[in-house]
């Protein structure tokens, strides 16, 4: 099967919200596409989110990822009602659809952090759910306490609160920072493993990504 385009995806989405498709978010070329070369370069096995909606960024950071084995998301529905369900059906639906050839990772969620089991180690953790700057400081603390290789972090270009939390946590811990533009500009925060030839080098070479050291 010849690799999809995301708007393809979206478009075949089984539990959609209505708008979403035609939305600047969904149609720029800078945002999804970003997180399916993150996807496609880093290919971490195991991804937990904080803020997940209905899926399109897990779904993207999926879709290049044929060694995913899991996937765990906390995602409060405070934006859509139902929304983990549907997050669940549109993820499980679109790999089954466009990468029928691979085994489907497992998928757990829960509504709080409070109650999120202990789903285990993550490779990546992305975070786009409370964009205070005290939720952002929270869950940057909560997914570090999993001792994930790196963190991402979507809107740090765009909101004060979340550039402001993310770049004081960093500095509170003498720890590298990193920028990748994007529709609203992504936080790529290495903790673990190697970095310049490493991470960076799959990042920029497998990737095609541009990689701005911000501390
Ligand atoms: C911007 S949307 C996430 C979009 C998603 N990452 C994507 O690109 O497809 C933010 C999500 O975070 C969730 N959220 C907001 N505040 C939260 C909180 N305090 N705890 C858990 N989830 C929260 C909302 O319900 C919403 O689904």
């Amino acid at each position: 099967m010849p690799d999809p385009q995301l708007n393809d995806v979206w478009k075949s989405l089984v539990a959609p919200v209505g708008g979403d498709i035609e939305s600047d978010w969904c149609q720029s070329a800078e945002y999804y596409d970003v997180y399916r070369a993150v996807g496609r370069a880093l290919q971490p096995s195991t991804i937990l989110e904080i803020g997940t909606r209905v899926g399109h960024s897990l779904i993207s950071l999926a879709i290049d990822n044929p060694r995913l084995r899991s996937i765990a998301w906390i995602d409060n529905e405070s934006y859509v009602a139902g929304s983990n369900a549907k997050a669940a059906a549109n993820i499980a639906a679109s790999l089954r659809k466009f990468r029928p050839d691979w085994n489907l990772p497992k998928m757990m969620w829960s509504a709080s952090h409070e109650l999120a089991p202990v789903y285990g180690l993550f490779e990546l953790c992305h975070i786009d759910g409370d964009h205070s700057y005290e939720g952002k400081i929270r869950d940057l603390d909560f997914c570090a306490g999993l001792s994930p290789n790196w963190l991402l972090v979507d809107d740090y270009a765009y909101h004060e609160p979340v550039h402001k939390a993310v770049t004081d946590w960093c500095l509170d811990r003498g720890q590298r920072l990193f920028s990748i533009p994007t529709f609203r500009g992504l936080a790529f925060i290495p903790l673990y493993g190697p970095l310049e030839f490493g991470t960076l080098k799959l990042l920029t070479l497998e990737g095609g990504l541009s990689v701005k050291a911000v501390l």
